[in-house]
């Protein structure tokens, strides 16, 4: 069963893929609830042509996808697929962007793919059995605190309305890591904790398909992930922190500090609004 799970879904994303790379040079952009928040004819023929590769190799199987949302039926056994994470990247033809798949198995994530098209990386990762960079073994970095950390962040699409509670993070971890850098894709953030390629993520907002795949990435590469608050991943209201272990108490504990100060700010900015209207 999980030889077969890894082969359905490498064809998935091999599939998505492959219409990533066609679409790219020819990109028709649509506009979600607001006006950042975009989807391109790639979101979603990749993520029909997903389904149709776990359709047709597992009938009965239910599915939650970004932009059909979820099967009607439930099953224990469910796929999470973000068909491209990092649309916005792909519709100005900014090199960060991949589709994300993964099969969760009575509630536990037990298989996820991260495949960047583009750069021909391919991440897995099979509960129990590490995690492979195009077939090659992977492991979180050894950096030892926050102060040498590599870090990387992202920001939901409510990002202009909650722009200073947003802030108070990005600027207590500029201060307090050697960088933060912002991707614009969050499997692949996850994707290159697991590598060793930075030292942490955090980011507050995401969706289960942004995430689902690239925590047991981080997982199976010997990392750690959580909630903001250091609790088990909740996928469905990820909030999320991510590192090589080493230094997820410190990353946790600078979240904490800053956390007053963008509440306050936050709803400082809300009354302006207010007072303004
Ligand atoms: C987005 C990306 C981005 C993150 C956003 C996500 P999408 O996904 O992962 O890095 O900051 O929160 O919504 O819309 O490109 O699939
Ligand atoms: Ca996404
Ligand atoms: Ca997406």
């Amino acid at each position: 069963m999980n030889h077969e799970i890894e082969q359905v879904a490498l064809r998935a994303a091999r599939a998505a893929g492959r219409i990533h790379l066609k679409r790219l040079s020819r990109i028709t952009i649509n506009r979600k609830s607001n006006s950042i928040d975009l989807v391109t004819e790639a979101d979603r023929e990749s993520e029909a042509a997903i389904i149709e590769v776990i359709h047709r190799a597992f009938p009965t199987h239910a599915i939650l996808a970004e932009e059909s949302g979820a099967s009607a039926h439930r099953s224990d056994h469910r796929w999470i697929i973000d068909p491209l994470d990092g649309t916005t990247n792909f519709a100005h033809g900014y090199p960060q962007f991949c589709v994300s798949i993964a099969y969760e198995r009575r509630g536990r994530v037990q298989f996820g793919v991260v495949f960047d098209a583009l750069k021909k990386e391919c991440f897995i990762a099979q509960r129990g059995q590490g995690a492979r960079l195009n077939g090659k073994p992977i492991r979180v970095s050894t950096t030892p605190n926050l102060g040498a950390a590599l870090l990387c962040t992202g920001f939901a699409y409510d990002r202009r309305e909650r722009r200073r509670f947003y802030l108070c993070f990005w600027e207590e971890l500029m201060t307090r890591a050697q960088g933060v850098r912002r991707t614009g894709s969050a499997a692949l953030d996850l994707a290159y904790v697991a590598a060793g390629r930075t030292d942490g993520f955090w980011e507050f907002g995401l969706r289960p398909w942004d995430v689902a795949a690239g925590a047991i990435l981080v997982e199976e590469a010997r990392g750690r992930v959580t909630n903001m608050d250091a609790s088990e991943l909740d996928l469905a209201g990820a909030n999320i922190v991510a590192t090589n272990g080493r230094l997820h108490d410190e990353l946790i504990e600078a979240i904490a500090r800053a956390r007053p100060e963008a509440d306050r700010r936050q709803a400082e900015m809300l009354s302006e609004t207010k007072a303004s209207a």
